[in-house]
């Protein structure tokens, strides 16, 4: 959520367009307001609207902003509307100190009474504001720009990173404390970011930075200091290899169809990860651990179901599979020294993450592998180990490679495990591992190639449907949650994703003539499924199947219902395939109702925020 960039540069004839140009590859993280703050001889100019980076670009023109540092943000509303005094980033009390934040100031109200109860000119309801104005309380006792911005931080509680400056210094200064935060050294300028992408556009070599841990930038040069004591640290520079025309659309119309796309080779890439050395680690950590607990959010917890299917099936092994809000309510007495929690976070920093994190590590309560896609992301760094998902970067805000690359890891490790204790025998278990790491990408490439045009024309008899039902059984129950997730959040379609048996215990009253119900079945479970098609089917509710074509399916339903069918494939890959057309059906429903499905109203790609 938010995206903040603030860059020093040698030269103050392009710093609106270097902003706009790295900030614009922060736009998953929030499009509600956009805002730039540049200074041009000691004076600084501010411009910031509501709307998107092009809209508000277009109109205020920010790309033609003159100075030599500044600081762009990109808003996803929390506190506050998304209005224009609410939009970042924002002035201290007088337009000398200027600054954006990323993240939540959680004593909101009682700092933001208590700075204006000691006359500070408080002009938004936004929390970005406030971190401005601590410094700017700082700076009034200690006339000293380093020690404002880290005293500031003892005032402001909650998971944020800000970037700050003042009229006439040169430096622009940088804290993260609980939000990611990653600063790059070019030839004519450094930079500091949200994010790793919008630093690319200046240059490779960055900086990784911890919680706890302040920045400052001049025009040549990134200083690291750690907040608590002011020390000088020593970080390396690293170069990333990560090339910048990975954030970029590759010639489709949208990000999401280009990562629906990119999943063969997803397939295949994350293989490699998983065949590497660490893998021992990662099956250790599991088997070594008493109770195990994967804990995720949205789409990953999704792909958290489908895991915990292949860890029965092929394993044996029992996860508790749990929402990360919900963790901490539910099961935190439950951990023990001897515990494991799996964290599975596309981003590596979604908040109700962090806080299951952080519970284990403050109190010894046992393990944490990290299964996760940003590198130097905050899990990346904190988990006792973790594992790659080695998606590159995902742009388009609704999840679809990462999820797929999830679920192709839990399965790989589950049937790891499964040869190790026994479960399965070692031909199985063979047998599996070859169709995960040499069939799978091929497989992948078949049901993408086969299923484009026939979600592309369902699509179109969905457009004016605004309510429905995505069922899955067994292996597909998750893939039916996140077929019904991509629907309710691109389409913005009420779709229920559930338990296939679990429907007619109460849903099934809604179903009326030509009611939409989609089913997910593999041939494993679709003797069960029947059933609950006939359910359906007997109250005249119009059948969506989702599956492989077979004959006992076909024996039962009428010719006229709609299949969107999947390859024949080996049996245990049809959890991982099953979701390619629901991703692709909600893509075009979404483009056909007008949607942008990279942007969808209200959200952000990374929720940082509790
Ligand atoms: C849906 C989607 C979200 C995320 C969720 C968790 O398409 O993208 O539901 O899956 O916000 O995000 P991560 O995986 O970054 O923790």
């Amino acid at each position: 959520m938010c995206g903040i960039t603030g860059i020093v540069t040698k030269n103050s004839e392009n710093i609106g367009e270097l902003l706009v140009k790295c900030s614009r590859k922060l736009t998953y993280r929030g499009y509600d307001s956009v805002g730039v703050a540049a200074v041009l001889n000691n004076e600084v100019h501010l411009r910031k609207d509501v709307g998107t980076i092009d809209d508000v670009d277009k109109r205020l023109k920010l790309s033609s902003m003159l100075g030599d540092r500044g600081i762009a943000q990109l808003r996803w509303a929390t506190y506050g509307a998304p209005t224009k005094v609410n939009a970042q980033p924002h002035f201290g009390c007088k337009p000398v100190f200027y600054g954006a934040h990323n993240g939540n100031i959680h004593n909101y109200a009682e700092y933001r009474q208590e700075l204006i109860d000691t006359g500070h000119i408080v002009r938004s309801e936004n929390d970005g504001e406030l971190c401005v104005h601590a410094v700017d309380k700082y700076y009034e006792e200690t006339g000293d720009m380093f020690e404002a911005v880290r005293r500031s931080v003892s005032d402001l509680h909650g998971a944020f990173a800000f970037a700050v400056g003042r009229a006439d210094e040169r430096e622009i200064y940088s804290v993260k404390m609980g939000s990611s935060l990653v600063a790059g050294v070019g030839s004519n300028e450094t930079i500091v970011s949200s994010d790793l992408p919008s630093i690319l556009p200046v240059t490779k070599q960055v900086i990784y930075l911890k919680d706890g841990e302040m920045l400052r930038l001049t025009p040549s040069e990134v200083e690291v200091f750690r907040i608590e004591d002011g020390k000088k640290l020593n970080r390396p520079i690293e170069t990333t290899d990560i090339d910048e025309r990975a954030a970029e659309k590759g010639g489709y119309p949208h990000f999401m169809l280009k990562e629906i796309h990119e999943q063969p080779m997803v397939a295949q890439d994350v293989i490699g990860v998983l065949e590497g050395k660490e893998c021992e680690d990662w099956l250790k950590l599991i088997e070594e651990s008493s109770n195990k607990y994967l804990v995720a959010c949205g789409s990953s917890h999704n792909a958290g179901i489908v895991g915990t299917y292949y860890f029965n099936k092929l394993a044996g092994i029992p996860l508790i599979p749990a929402i990360g809000g919900q963790f901490l309510p539910m099961y935190s007495n439950t951990l023990d020294e001897d515990s494991l929690c799996i964290l599975v976070s596309q981003s590596g920093e979604t908040k109700d993450i962090m806080n299951v994190l952080n519970l284990v590590e403050e109190n010894n309560l046992g393990k944490t592998l990290g299964i996760v896609n940003v590198i130097g992301s905050t899990l990346m760094f904190n988990a006792d180990s973790y594992v790659p998902m080695a998606c590159g970067y995902e742009i388009s805000v609704p999840a679809t490679k990462t999820y797929f690359s999830q679920t192709i890891i839990f399965a790989y490790l589950a049937a790891k495990l499964g040869e190790r204790n026994g479960n399965l025998d070692r031909d199985e278990a063979r047998e599996i591992i070859t169709h995960l790491s040499k069939d799978l990408p091929k497989y992948t490439q078949t049901a993408i190639d086969r299923t484009d045009i026939l979600a592309k024309n369902l699509a179109r008899t969905l457009v004016d449907v605004k309510d429905l039902y995505c069922l899955g059984y067994g292996f597909t129950d998750g893939v039916a949650r996140e077929g019904a997730l991509k629907i309710k959040e691109i389409c913005y379609n009420h779709c229920e994703g559930m338990y296939s048996s679990e429907f007619k215990h109460g849903p099934l009253s809604i179903v009326t003539e030509d009611y939409p119900v989609i089913f997910v079945t593999t041939p494993e479970d679709s003797w069960m499924v029947i059933n609950h098609i006939n359910e359906v089917k007997a109250r005249h509710g119009r059948i969506i199947v989702v599956g492989e074509r077979e004959e006992k399916l076909e024996a039962y339903l009428a010719s006229n219902i709609d299949y969107l069918e999947v390859p024949k494939a080996p049996l245990l890959l049809n959890p991982i395939l099953d979701v390619i057309p629901l991703q692709l059906l909600s893509y075009y429903l979404s483009v056909d109702l007008g949607i942008n499905p990279d942007l969808p109203r209200n959200l952000s790609k990374t929720l940082t925020v509790d």
